[in-house]
């Protein structure tokens, strides 16, 4: 039997990696039915923490202490033992198993005959939480919010009583996120307790009890949340204030760099997955893509970007038809593209920094003459993108792979943008960022939007789609519901596109 967690602390933790000093002396606690919430920029040292905690990366230096006593995590089945489990922000389910299956995999010697007993327990916890899933349903069919939830079940089923869940909104619906906040709030308040990483700050105010706050590696702060305000965190996260971007400047948009007309595509499950989209973006026009995500959002970033097939209707970039070109060629006719799926799509993780940085361009001139790479001009040209993107890595030789999340954003966003496309496509693009690199990012769009580009911003934020949208188009399951300029839009007209309803929202 697991025991029960009643207090735990990090004394003294410290962490190296070639280069890099991940964590460096750092002491957290948490008592049973404590949030502590952990703060900090990209690549401070968050997720190392909790790999640490969770027995995946031994620390150099420093000791865990359980209930008072010291104890040695060596592997996350000697962490699950002692009570404690893991949500990573890659869910490591089975698609073509049940949510039973995937529950009990890796525990059981003989699945058949556990099935019983297992939905039975799983649906106890259901209910002990309010955790709404049915243990019979097929991973593959569950979204993104659903699969979340498995990977909660899974942690609860295995006795843990501190969970750590890390950026766990970062890939949420907002109605997703509210419901995994009550979720935690019910857990919290039966005793568990929970440490999460986030870089939404408004969550961490409403769902946290204590803050611990890292910068490059230390703790700078550790603040009870009711004693502290979002500006506060902010602040000490960045080491100075904040202020949003703001668009600027008459709209004035040029000619139409891509537009898509009545455009029809199947998704995964092989449903239709748009349905007659047309739309048009201009030169020097941001134009937003607001929905719940899940109603042909990515497919619609996909086929534009050649990586979907059209069942139906035409694309056209710069002025020639793009419908049947292969993703190489698109990106020869200028488009630039920021997927949702950053580590799969956007980069190749065991390449290099500088790599990645070139890896669409890495055949012409400036980097490469008569087939030979051009050491020199690259190797100049990435570190200063690295220093403008301040992307945080010990050297340009460094794998990608071993960025933090928020890093390896970073040089797809480094790269897309200085290849001065002619349209881009930026599908959710500041999932994961902290909030300066947030900020950065949109003064980039804003700066591209000045400089001709035509942007598609897919995202869920509405405040952001309406600080930087010139017109926002409402996608709803697979069609535009309707397309309105920035000075119409308001979060009532849009949520109500967004549910589909057209007549009120006017
Ligand atoms: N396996 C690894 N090998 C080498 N360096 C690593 C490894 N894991 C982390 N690092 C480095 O340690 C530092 C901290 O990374 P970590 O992932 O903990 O940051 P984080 O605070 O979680 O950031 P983010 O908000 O971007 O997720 C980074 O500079 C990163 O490059
Ligand atoms: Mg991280």
């Amino acid at each position: 039997m697991v025991k029960k967690i009643e207090h735990l602390e990090m004394v003294g933790i410290t962490k190296r990696f070639p280069g890099v000093l991940s964590n460096n002396n750092v002491n957290i606690q948490i008592k049973t039915g404590e949030v502590l919430a952990i703060l900090g920029e990209n690549g401070a040292g968050k997720t190392t923490l909790m790999n640490i905690l969770y027995g995946l990366y031994k620390p150099d230096a420093g000791k865990i202490l359980l209930n008072g006593k010291q104890v040695s995590i060596n592997s996350p089945k000697e962490a699950i033992a002692l009570g404690i489990g893991m949500v990573h922000q890659h869910f490591m389910l089975v698609p073509t198993l049940t949510v039973c299956e995937n529950v009990i995999l890796g525990l059981s010697k003989s699945f058949i005959v556990d099935i019983k007993t297992a939905t039975q327990r799983i649906r106890e916890i259901t209910d002990t939480y309010g955790l709404a899933i049915n243990p019979d349903a097929y991973v593959w069919q569950l979204s993104v919010g659903e699969q979340q939830r498995v990977e909660i079940i899974k942690a609860l089923y295995r006795g843990a009583n501190l969970l750590i869940l890390d950026e766990p909104t970062a890939v949420l619906t907002p109605q997703e996120s509210k419901e995994l906040i009550q979720l935690l709030r019910n857990m919290s308040a039966q005793g568990n307790s929970i440490i999460i990483i986030s870089h939404k700050l408004h969550e961490v105010m409403s769902l946290s009890d204590r803050v611990t706050v890292l910068r490059d590696g230390e703790v700078c702060a550790d603040v009870c949340t009711r004693e502290t305000s979002q500006d506060a965190l902010a602040q000490l996260m960045v080491g100075r204030e904040m202020a949003p971007c703001q668009r600027e400047g008459t709209f004035s948009p040029g000619k139409a760099v891509l537009e898509l007309q009545e455009v029809y595509s199947q998704g995964d499950k092989g449903t239709e997955a748009l349905t007659g989209v047309s739309l048009t973006i201009r030169e020097g026009e941001i134009l937003g893509i607001a929905g719940v995500s899940g109603n042909g959002q990515k497919e619609l970033a996909e086929v534009i970007a050649g990586l979907r097939k059209l069942s139906k209707g035409k694309i056209s970039l710069n002025g020639k038809e793009s419908t049947k070109m292969s993703p190489a060629n698109i990106i020869e006719q200028g488009l630039g593209y920021i997927p949702e799926d950053r580590l799969r799509v956007g980069t190749i993780p065991s390449f290099s920094i500088w790599e990645n940085l070139i890896l669409k361009d890495h055949h012409q001139r400036p980097f490469a003459k008569h087939l030979l790479l051009q050491n020199r001009v690259i190797m100049s040209h990435s570190s200063s993108l690295v220093e403008k993107y301040g992307i945080k890595t010990p050297t340009l030789e460094t794998p990608t792979s071993s960025l933090s999340g928020g890093n390896i954003q970073r040089v797809i966003l480094a790269r897309e943008i200085t290849r001065s496309p002619v349209a881009l496509v930026a599908a959710y693009p500041t999932r994961g960022l902290d909030i300066g690199a947030t900020e950065y990012l949109h003064s980039k769009l804003l700066e591209a939007r000045s400089n001709g580009i035509g942007v598609l911003l897919i995202s869920e934020d509405l405040e952001e789609l309406m600080s930087l949208c010139d017109n926002i188009a409402v996608l709803y399951e697979g069609r535009v519901m309707k397309v309105i300029p920035v000075e119409e839009a308001n979060e009532r007209v849009l949520g109500l596109l967004m549910a589909g309803i057209a007549e009120q929202a006017s």
